[in-house]
């Protein structure tokens, strides 16, 4: 049975108590240190390069600029909720086929990025895909590749598939 009185987040449709928290630590070190969900990752610490992004409420957000106190009670959703464990969802499986991923440090910011931006946009043109990306950064592909992924994703992606 959860206890009210225990510090908890909802996590990608769980509720999941945080053992010796601190809620002035930003929500990207909870996820990671406490929740041992490493899928989103730690670059900047300051807004800067999307490699954190998570979704809050149905809004894309940089993980590491969330205060975990202010996220209780508020639907997250990670990377890890993509896709069921053991498969991949059609952006992921793009990525692949394209070889849109390098060094991969910022693939998971850009998954949930595009996953966000293809349930409202299906047919993106390229600089809607660009303009969409501009906020993760990525210093390995030139972005070629990535937004060659995007399109291909748009063709066959699914909206009720993972985290919206
Ligand atoms: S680690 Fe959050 S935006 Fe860079
Ligand atoms: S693949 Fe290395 S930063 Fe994007």
């Amino acid at each position: 049975m959860p206890n009210d009185e225990q510090p908890h987040l909802n996590v990608n449709g769980k509720r999941l108590t945080i053992q010796k928290s601190w809620f002035g630590e930003s929500l990207l070190f909870t996820l990671r240190e406490r929740l041992g969900l490493y899928g989103s990752k730690n670059a900047c610490e300051q807004g800067e390069c999307g490699s954190c992004s998570i979704m809050l409420d149905e809004t894309l957000v940089c993980a590491c600029l969330v205060l975990t106190g202010s996220a209780t009670g508020r639907d997250i959703k990670t990377i890890e909720s993509l896709a069921p464990e053991g498969s991949l969802s059609t952006i992921q499986q793009a990525f692949i086929d394209t070889g849109a991923i390098q060094c991969g440090f910022c693939t998971p910011g850009l998954l949930i990025t595009i996953k966000d931006f293809l349930d409202e946009n299906t047919d993106p043109t390229e600089l809607e895909i660009r303009e969409a990306i501009s906020g993760n950064l990525c210093r390995c592909t030139g972005y070629g590749r990535i937004v060659e992924a995007v399109r291909i994703a748009s063709k066959t992606h699914d909206e009720s598939q993972g985290a919206s």
